[in-house]
């Protein structure tokens, strides 16, 4: 049997770090009512020029570095991202071309919150199926580029970064299962509402900004990311105790304590990212898991349960042996 193993991890955030403190002088509200609703307390914004790419770019040299792999090694890139440097070349591309690798099928992934998971789904087909030995699946946003900086309701919640993760077909464990889903029903409710095909002078103007019905979203997370869990576990016939460590999409942490009771886990073996993170979208759960193998929280052999929920809406999850 094949498997699709975490050989290795890296993640990248930018130098700038903007507080909720600062954000008092930019829109009206309080360094209070942001931690209160959602744990953060500061957020990583990409410099004037720093791309999505370029964050691409410094995660993935970390995880091909954790991996010892050659970069030529590598037979799959994928990256999941809602904020690409370009209409095309894909971000992936990009990506290929600045790592100076040559020939490998490169794609981007676009589940909004959810493109690691969906990405990360992608490649272990692809390994499982013997069409790839050694993936590249990265993470990684630019969010703050269509945040409505005047917008209270939004801007306090997301941030810039970007996680990578190496793949590598083995015969011990790794990825056990991936569950992804989608219902496009919801499109309203969390969206940035023009594109190139709908509305491109609206882009062109630079009011290419996300628009959200927060306390719905959140609603919505916490039922659909329940029975993602419920789901993953019955797919794979274990019990919550199980699990060694939740590795959440870091949006809210409400949303994640609530996934955590759903899980009867102790908050003690959930990585949470957010305060310092805010929401990166397709870069926080990479950025989590980094964090986490990095700081010796997450050891091999123990089973993680990685989870998202994003704009679509989409969701997803990996049960993963790292
Ligand atoms: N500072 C101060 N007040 C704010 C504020 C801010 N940054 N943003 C909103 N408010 C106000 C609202 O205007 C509202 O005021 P009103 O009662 O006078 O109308 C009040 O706070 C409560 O707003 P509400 O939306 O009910 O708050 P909430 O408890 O639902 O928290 C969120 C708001 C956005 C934090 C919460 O709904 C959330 O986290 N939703 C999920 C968002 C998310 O994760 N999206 C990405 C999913 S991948």
């Amino acid at each position: 049997m094949v498997y699709s193993r975490i050989a290795g991890t890296g993640s990248y955030l930018p130098e700038k770090i903007l507080t909720n403190k600062d954000l008092e002088s930019m829109v009206d509200t309080t360094d209070q009512w942001i931690r209160e609703r959602t744990g953060i307390e500061q957020r990583h914004i990409a410099a004037e020029g720093e791309t999505t790419c370029d964050l691409a770019e410094a995660a993935s040299r970390k995880a091909i570095e954790a991996a010892g792999i050659n970069v030529d090694d590598i037979d799959l890139i994928i990256v999941g991202t809602t904020t690409p440097d370009k209409v095309f070349p894909s971000t992936a591309c990009l990506l290929q071309k600045r790592l100076g690798n040559r020939g490998a099928p490169a794609f981007d992934v676009q589940a909004v919150c959810t493109g690691f998971i969906y990405a990360l789904s992608v490649a272990d087909q692809f390994i499982r199926s013997g069409s790839a030995k050694t993936a590249l699946v990265v993470g990684a946003e630019t969010l703050s580029r269509i945040v409505d900086w005047k917008d209270r309701n939004t801007c306090v919640l997301f941030g810039d970064g970007a996680g990578a993760v190496i793949l590598q077909a083995s015969d011990q464990k790794g990825i056990e299962s991936t569950h992804i889903g989608a219902d496009g029903a919801y499109e309203d409710l969390l969206t940035v509402p023009v594109g190139i095909s709908s509305g491109f002078e609206r882009v062109q103007a630079g009011d290419a900004f996300i628009q959200m019905k927060g306390n719905e979203v959140f609603k919505m997370a916490v039922k659909t990311l329940g029975k993602v869990v419920d789901e993953t576990l019955s797919a794979n016939q274990l019990e919550k105790s199980d699990i060694d460590w939740l590795i959440p999409h870091q949006a809210n942490t409400r949303i994640i304590t609530a996934t955590a009771k759903k899980l009867k886990m102790s908050m003690d073996h959930v990585v949470v990212t957010v305060q310092k993170h805010g929401n990166t979208s397709a870069a926080s759960v990479p950025l989590a898991l980094d964090a986490a193998v990095r700081s010796g929280q997450v050891k091999r052999g123990e089973r993680l349960l990685l989870e998202a929920f994003g704009g679509g809406f989409t969701w997803g999850s990996a049960l993963v042996i790292y």
